[in-house]
């Protein structure tokens, strides 16, 4: 526990992180890799060299510091932090390493004046006590998803029983558990985490179930990226029979139920989660407003799939926007997603529930124009395919 002299050494070293915060973490990251090539394996390198990952810490650090005194009002990032940290398998013992390594990191940023024992032995507490918080919620998550039906803890191994190409960049994978038992029914909206080996490397990645769980398999939906390790792994060497482990599913970007009209937004792959959810909605009498930008028909996928939906379910409404002129013909606009088109495909009436998910410019317009249109801030959702990031 920290005592009152700590509590104000925090405060009071908050406008300093808010400065130096990512110079921070990024030394602090650099040190870890480098010294404890155990954990390097957790963390994608491309988030780290883009500077999200960094950023996304900082962030967490941060609003810990500022809410010190009223750590409940912490409640949404834990959730956000938690759900990633199980989906990736962030365990107890990799705690202290992030810790020694971010002390360190305090030391050496700030110089020894600034960061005097006194200083280090308050972060230390903080830091001991937020690594509780944290270890403790990640427990509980990890026993409820053990004890869940068809649930598991650490890894279980899958095999690829079918893969289907859905547009010139986006191929599906359906994996099966090689013990024929049953798996977890994820909740639409959740991401499961792979564990490969490629090159001799360790990855792990996050990928969206693109279909609503059916308690056998899970599917998933990748888009290849260029220069991407996994995704091009995935969709050149992964052949039908080969096998994998897979941790169970999580995430808090989930359908919450509710009777308000839905509107699902989705920009490029940020499509797969929106599929799950829609095909949970139409299971009810929900009305649905399913609206997908996609750079042109080529890249578009499950667009005939959400068609034959759209044919037989007269409560969901769709909606498409190609941001090329070239072969637009069948898209329902041409350009970059405006305010007022997309004003003009939502109900009349805003008191919605909104998901969103695409690149960050197109999540950070979206947000912006779901306000300029009157939806509720509490009603928009949204999740990112990396380090979460700031929309404004
Ligand atoms: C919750 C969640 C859900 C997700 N769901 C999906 C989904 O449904 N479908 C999907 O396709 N993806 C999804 N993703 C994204 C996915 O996890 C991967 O990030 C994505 O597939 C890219 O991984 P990769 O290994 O192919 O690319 P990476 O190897 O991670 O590279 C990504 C990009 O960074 C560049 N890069 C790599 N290393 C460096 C470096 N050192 N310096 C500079 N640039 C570099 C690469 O060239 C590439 O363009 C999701 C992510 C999250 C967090
Ligand atoms: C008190 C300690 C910690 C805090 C405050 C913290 C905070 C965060 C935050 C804010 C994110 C981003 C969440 C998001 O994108 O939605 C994150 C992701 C992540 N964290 Fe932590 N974390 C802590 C400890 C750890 C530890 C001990 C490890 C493992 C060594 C770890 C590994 C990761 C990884 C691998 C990700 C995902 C990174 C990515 O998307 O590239 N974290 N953490």
């Amino acid at each position: 526990m920290l005592n009152a002299e700590q509590r104000a050494i925090i405060k009071a070293t908050v406008p300093l992180l808010e400065t130096g915060g990512e110079a921070l973490t990024t030394h602090f990251y650099k040190m870890m890799l480098s010294e404890y090539p155990e954990v390097r394996p957790l963390f994608n390198q491309a988030h780290q060299a883009s500077g999200d990952q960094p950023r996304a810490l900082a962030n967490g650090v941060l609003m810990y510091a500022r809410h010190i005194d009223q750590l409940e009002q912490l409640g949404g990032l834990v959730g956000q932090i938690i759900n990633k940290h199980v989906a990736l398998q962030i365990l107890p013992e990799h705690y202290p390493i992030v810790g020694s390594c971010l002390l360190r990191a305090i030391e050496e940023v700030l110089g020894k004046e600034i960061a005097t024992p006194e200083v280090i032995a308050a972060w230390a507490a903080a830091y001991g006590q937020l690594a509780d918080i944290l270890i403790g919620a990640e427990e509980s998550l990890y026993k409820q998803k053990e004890e869940a039906a068809g649930g598991w803890r650490g890894t279980r191994e899958f095999r690829l029983v079918r893969r289907e190409q859905e547009s010139s960049e986006i191929t599906s994978f359906y994996f099966a558990p090689v013990d024929g038992q049953p798996v977890l029914k994820a909740e639409p909206g959740q991401y499961i985490g792979l564990q490969l080996f490629i090159d001799g490397a360790e990855q792990r990645r996050n990928y969206s179930l693109s279909a609503l769980c059916d308690g056998q398999q899970y599917r998933i939906s990748v888009k290849r990226e260029e220069g991407g390790k996994v995704s091009n792994y995935l969709h050149d060497q992964l052949v039908v029979g080969d096998t994998l482990q897979l941790f169970p599913p999580a995430g808090d970007f989930t359908l919450a139920a509710s009777d308000k009209p839905l509107v699902l937004i989705s920009g490029g792959v940020g499509i797969t989660p929106t599929l799950a959810m829609l095909e949970a909605a139409l299971q009810t009498q929900r009305e649905v407003h399913f609206i997908h930008c996609a750079r042109n028909g080529a890249v578009h996928a499950f667009r005939d799939w959400v068609d034959g939906l759209a044919e037989r379910h007269p409560q969901l409404k769709r909606f498409y926007c190609y941001a090329e002129e070239e072969g637009a013909q069948s898209a329902d606009a041409v350009g970059l997603l405006s305010q007022d088109v997309l004003g003009e495909w939502l109900p009349r009436e805003r008191d919605v529930d909104a998901y969103f998910l695409g690149p960050k410019s197109f999540m950070a317009a979206v947000k912006r124009q779901l306000k300029g249109l009157g939806v509720p801030e509490q009603q928009s959702r949204y999740e990112f395919f990396g380090p979460a990031a700031a929309l404004e």
